[in-house]
C-alpha cells in the first residue's frame, strides 16, 4: 500500500525483528477519559499477553479520577513497566496521542502503539500487529474492514457511520487503506519522527486519519490486519457531532490538496 521510497525500501536481509516476543522496545500510548473502571483490566490484559510491553497512559484529567487509578497501577508494578502522563485540560484524541508519541519518541522505544482503554482492542491480538512490524511493515493498523475483521456488539449507527467515514476517506483521499479511522495500531518510531507531527492540527479522531495518510503519501510501508472490534461494556463513547464535523472538513481539504498537488498545481 503506497508505493515504497527507495529509502524506506528494505531488504529482507535488511528486516529484523524490532519488538521482543514478549513486547520488549514496543510501548503502548493508552489515552484515558473517564475510564476508572476499565484501566485495570486493559493493563492487566496487555501484560498477560506481553509481559515486557511497556505502557504510557494519558489522562486529561478526568473526574471519575482515572488518572489516580492509574497512578496506582504505575507505583504498583514492580517492574517499571506503566506510566502516566496527566495533562490539565480536556484537549482531544489527537492532542493526548501527541503528548504520548513526543514522550515515547524521547525514550527508547522502537515501536509506538496506539489502543484504547475500554477494551474495544483486545490486547491479546496485538501480536498480530507486532508480526506485522516484524516482518517489515512501517505502521500496522488493526483493520475492522479487511477479511477476518469483526465487529462485536457495535450499534448499528456506528458501524454506518464508521464505514461511511471510510468510504468517505478513500474517495476523497484515494488511500487504499480499509480502515482509515481505526484506533488500534503499530508505528515504527520513524515514522513518527518523518511524519511532522509539530504540524497535526485534528484534534478528535481525524487525528487517525491524519496519521494514516500522512504515512503513505511518506511512502512507508502501511499494512492492515484483522482485528475483531468488541463494544466498550463499561462507560461511555467520547464521539461528538464535532469531532465528526472536523473529519469531514479535514478529510475534504486534505483531498483537495493532494489533487491540486498531482496536478502541479501547488
Ligand atoms: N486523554 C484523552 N482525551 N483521551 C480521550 C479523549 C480525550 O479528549 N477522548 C477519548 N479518549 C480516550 C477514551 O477514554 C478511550 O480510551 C479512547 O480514547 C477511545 O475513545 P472512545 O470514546 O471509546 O472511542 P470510540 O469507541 O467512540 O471510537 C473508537 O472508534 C473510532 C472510530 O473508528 C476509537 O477506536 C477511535 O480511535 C476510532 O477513531
Ligand atoms: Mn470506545
Amino acid at each position: 500500500m503506497g508505493s515504497p521510497t527507495s529509502e524506506n525500501n528494505r531488504s529482507p536481509e535488511d528486516v529484523q525483528a524490532v519488538v521482543g516476543a514478549e513486547g520488549e522496545r514496543a510501548l503502548v500510548v493508552i489515552p484515558t477519559f473517564n475510564e476508572r473502571e476499565n484501566l485495570p483490566t486493559i493493563v492487566a490484559r496487555l501484560h498477560a499477553a506481553l509481559p515486557g510491553i511497556h505502557v504510557l497512559v494519558v489522562d486529561d484529567s478526568s473526574p471519575d479520577g482515572t488518572g489516580e487509578v492509574a497512578d496506582r497501577l504505575a507505583a504498583d508494578d514492580p517492574a517499571d513497566r506503566i506510566h502516566v502522563l496527566h495533562r490539565t485540560a480536556k484537549d482531544g484524541l489527537g492532542k493526548a496521542y501527541l503528548a504520548g508519541f513526543d514522550w515515547g519518541l524521547e525514550r527508547s522505544y522502537a515501536v509506538i502503539i496506539e489502543m484504547d482503554a475500554d477494551g474495544s482492542h483486545a490486547p491479546e491480538q496485538l501480536h498480530r500487529l507486532l508480526d506485522a512490524v516484524n516482518a517489515g511493515a512501517d505502521l500496522v493498523i488493526g483493520s475492522r474492514y479487511v477479511r477476518g475483521g469483526r465487529l462485536v456488539n457495535w450499534p448499528r449507527h456506528r458501524e454506518w457511520l464508521s464505514r461511511g467515514a471510510n468510504t468517505y476517506a478513500r474517495l476523497a483521499l484515494g488511500a487504499k487503506v480499509h480502515d482509515i479511522t481505526a484506533g488500534y495500531r503499530a508505528y515504527r518510531r520513524t515514522v513518527l519522527e518523518k511524519i511532522e507531527l509539530d504540524t497535526v492540527e485534528s484534534a478528535g479522531y481525524c487525528f487517525q486519519i491524519d496519521l494514516a495518510w500522512r504515512s503513505v503519501r511518506a511512502g512507508f510501508d502501511v499494512r492492515e490486519v484483522p482485528i475483531t472490534f468488541t463494544e466498550r461494556e463499561i462507560g461511555e463513547s467520547k464521539m461528538s457531532g464535532g469531532v465528526m464535523t472536523e473529519a469531514f472538513v479535514m478529510v475534504a481539504r486534505w483531498g483537495a490538496q493532494s489533487r491540486l498537488e498531482r496536478l502541479g498545481l501547488r
